[in-house]
């Protein structure tokens, strides 16, 4: 099997393309470039009037009365714990099936992250095993809606009031996001967004901390910056003044202008970019899904999915080769793929800690096991995902059993 697809990789690369497609790019242009220009010209570079019409400008999209702009969606998270008051020896309900940053977050406490797993279909977490995790100590739930595909906050949030438990929501997959007509950002208690370099829109790093309530939000802004009681923005402008209060100690997460000033123009293509993603979604379905070998992402018209993540999984059983193999062979011609996510509880921080195996949350480790992210971005061209969708035909066909 092998060397009969190594053989045809040597046609493939003579016939296919030519050049190395990354499995993720920024869609940044002239725009963002001036955009960065004027506010380094500004002699004003750190946080100031450009984060501030960030953040005007995101709320009003996503809806929300306050969105505060860190540097991290685990900046966002870490506040977000903070402000709804973790402590020691508490427990937060959350998902396996995630990066790093959902529950590193809870530890930061000293707090223990308890997973619940995962719906088979959209690699959510299951709303209907919550229940049996929230114990006295449960003080939240974090959701993580995977790929950009909007968790089932429905059924998560009538869990959650009636233990009267905040549900913060880590959206970093999930803008633009709709959850029954509603934009995710303007739905729970909490909504904490990721700019990353490989997100949905891009401030290089960075993150936005969304909330309707007011208390919060005065929080999120003083703990991104010192825990002092004025920003430092409004010190040295004449409607400020010298002086200022360390009210708590606090983290120094705040976002530069340079940063917003590249989500400003971010935003403005948003539409573009997720109209470009689902196009490449609906490309990728046409062609996949009537091969049996492959399960193409779950889509529900009830939601508008983000389209992050492409998140293809083999029917290994139909295939003589393993995901590892599927993978090499995507890569042998030229296409960059990726796996989302090693779930959190097979690592060895957690196994350690925890004490946990694989099979103790069965679906998030099964799933993880066949999955295989294809490249989805704006700046794909046609010819891209065309070449996409002939790699792994290509494969499919010299792999079926
Ligand atoms: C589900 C999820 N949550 C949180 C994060 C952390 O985002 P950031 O890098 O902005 O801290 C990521 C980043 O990849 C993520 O995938």
């Amino acid at each position: 099997m092998k060397s009969e697809l190594a053989e045809r990789d040597q046609a493939q690369v003579l016939v296919g393309r030519p050049s190395y497609l990354p499995f993720a790019l920024p869609d940044i242009d002239g725009a963002e470039l001036e955009a960065i220009r004027s506010a380094l010209e500004s002699g004003w570079i750190t946080t100031g009037p450009k984060t501030r019409e960030f953040e005007k400008r995101f709320a009003e999209i996503v809806g929300a009365r306050y969105a505060v702009a860190v540097n991290s969606c685990t900046a966002a998270m870490h506040i977000a714990l903070e402000a709804i008051g973790l402590q020691r020896g508490q427990e937060v309900i959350t998902t396996p099936y995630t990066f790093a940053a959902t529950a590193e977050v809870i530890r930061y406490f000293d707090a223990k992250p308890v997973f619940v797993d995962v719906d088979p279909v959209t690699l959510n977490m299951d709303a209907h095993l919550i229940e049996k995790a929230i114990t006295p100590k449960t003080s939240a739930i974090i959701v993580v809606h995977m790929a950009g595909f909007p968790a089932d906050l429905d059924a998560i949030r009538a869990v959650a009031e009636r233990h009267g438990l905040p549900v913060i929501e880590d959206a970093a997959h999930a803008f633009p996001a709709k959850y029954k007509g509603r934009m995710i950002g303007s739905v729970s208690q909490i909504t904490c967004f990721s700019f990353y370099a490989t997100k949905t829109i891009t401030t290089g790093e960075g993150g936005m901390i969304c909330t309707d309530n007011e208390s919060w939000a005065e929080r999120f802004r003083i703990m991104s910056l010192h825990g002092i009681s004025k920003d430092a923005y409004k010190r040295y402008t004449a409607e400020g003044s010298w002086f200022y209060e360390i009210i708590a100690p606090g983290f120094k997460y705040n976002m530069t202008d340079i940063a917003a000033s590249m989500g400003l123009v971010q935003l403005t293509k948003a539409d573009r970019m997720l109209r470009r993603r689902v196009e490449i979604a609906r490309e990728y379905r046409r062609a996949f899904s009537g091969m049996p070998e492959l399960q193409v992402p779950h889509d529900d018209p009830s939601v508008q999915h983000a389209w992050h993540l492409y998140m293809l999984r083999l029917n290994l059983e139909r295939l003589r080769i393993s995901r590892a193999e599927f993978i090499e062979e995507l890569k042998a011609r030229n296409i960059g793929v990726s796996v989302h996510f090693i779930p959190l509880h097979t690592h060895p921080y957690y196994t350690t800690k925890y004490g946990y195996v694989p099979s103790d949350f069965p679906v998030a480790y099964g799933e993880y096991l066949r999955e295989v992210s294809l490249p989805i971005y704006s700046r794909m061209s046609d010819e891209d995902v065309a070449d996409v969708i002939a790699a792994v035909t290509d494969i499919v066909r010299a792999g079926r059993v």
